[in-house]
């Protein structure tokens, strides 16, 4: 096992505004190869902006951003364009909370989930992408995936449109995977079959992944280690099991208090 992301000292403000504000502040994350590691924290607390600076897609204007975001030798912060995008959605994918603004409404299902492959693998023929891309719609749980393949995004539910945001950050067989509150728009059911399906492809792909919610007790369920973020600091880390027993901060005591019981 080998570190393959290490994170330090991120730090990252917006300017959109007369005063610069800091939306993460001294953020630290180091993963190793096939871990999942968590981050929870109330709405606001600067989650999706560490997830989307690790993941290359802040957008480069009217912010900030200082500290080290190294992966394969490179600082993701200060590479240049061409190393960056050549990970992006490569070899580090993301998926977010709600697919229906991540997919595109006009395009078929096939096309969206080869889409990585179309940019980063050009090698690849046509018939092999198809081919690919049917068997990761299989592996994320889509029945009839050849179907699906031809279908549109308005065509599927909620749940079957998560699985098809997953095949495509998937297919270019990512070394890290960050789900940014994959669930929060499914009910309770679906939400159980996606976090089983994460911890499957991470068991069975050794995909890295990092694991983002509001609550304490997905987490719990899917990662052994856990980042506690409030207003953009981290306050708190540590085996989210040792967490639970004893947490250091008020602020982590009210997350888990806010877990209804009855999920415990
Ligand atoms: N375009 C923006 N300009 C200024 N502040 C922003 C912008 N987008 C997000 N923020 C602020 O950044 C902070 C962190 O947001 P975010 O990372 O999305 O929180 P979380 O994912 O934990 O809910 C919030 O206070 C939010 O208001
Ligand atoms: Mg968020």
């Amino acid at each position: 096992m080998g570190i393959i992301l290490d994170v330090t000292d991120l730090h990252i403000e917006f300017h959109d505004h007369d005063l610069p504000e800091t939306v993460v502040e001294d953020f630290d994350l180091m993963l190793e190869e096939g871990e999942i590691v968590g981050i929870v924290g109330e709405s606001g607390s600067g989650k999706s902006m560490s997830a989307l600076a690790i993941a290359g897609l802040l957008k480069r204007h009217a912010l900030t951003k200082k500290g080290r975001i190294m992966f394969d030798g490179h600082d993701l912060l200060t590479c240049d364009r061409n190393t960056l995008r050549s990970y992006q959605g490569d070899e580090i994918s993301m998926i977010f909370q709600e697919p229906m603004t991540s997919l595109n409404p006009v395009k078929k299902i096939g096309w969206q989930v080869e889409e990585s492959l179309r940019i980063h693998h050009k090698e690849i023929s046509r018939e092999e992408r198809k081919k690919r891309a049917i068997e990761m719609m299989d592996a994320v749980g889509l029945r009839e995936p050849e179907k699906v393949y031809s279908m549109y995004p308005h065509e599927l539910s909620g749940g079957m449109r998560q699985r098809v945001m997953i095949a495509a950050a998937m297919i270019g067989q990512p070394r890290i995977l960050i789900a940014d509150e994959p669930t929060t728009a499914l009910d309770v059911t679906i939400q159980a079959q996606i976090v089983e399906l994460l911890r499957k492809i991470n068991k069975e792909r050794n995909t890295a992944i990092i694991f983002i919610s509001h609550d304490l007790s997905l987490i719990r369920q899917l990662c052994q280690r856990v980042i506690v973020m409030q207003g953009g600091n981290i306050v708190e880390t540590g085996d989210v099991e040792e967490i639970f027993r004893s947490p250091k901060m008020g602020y982590t005591r009210k997350l888990i208090a806010a877990i209804p019981q009855i999920n415990l």
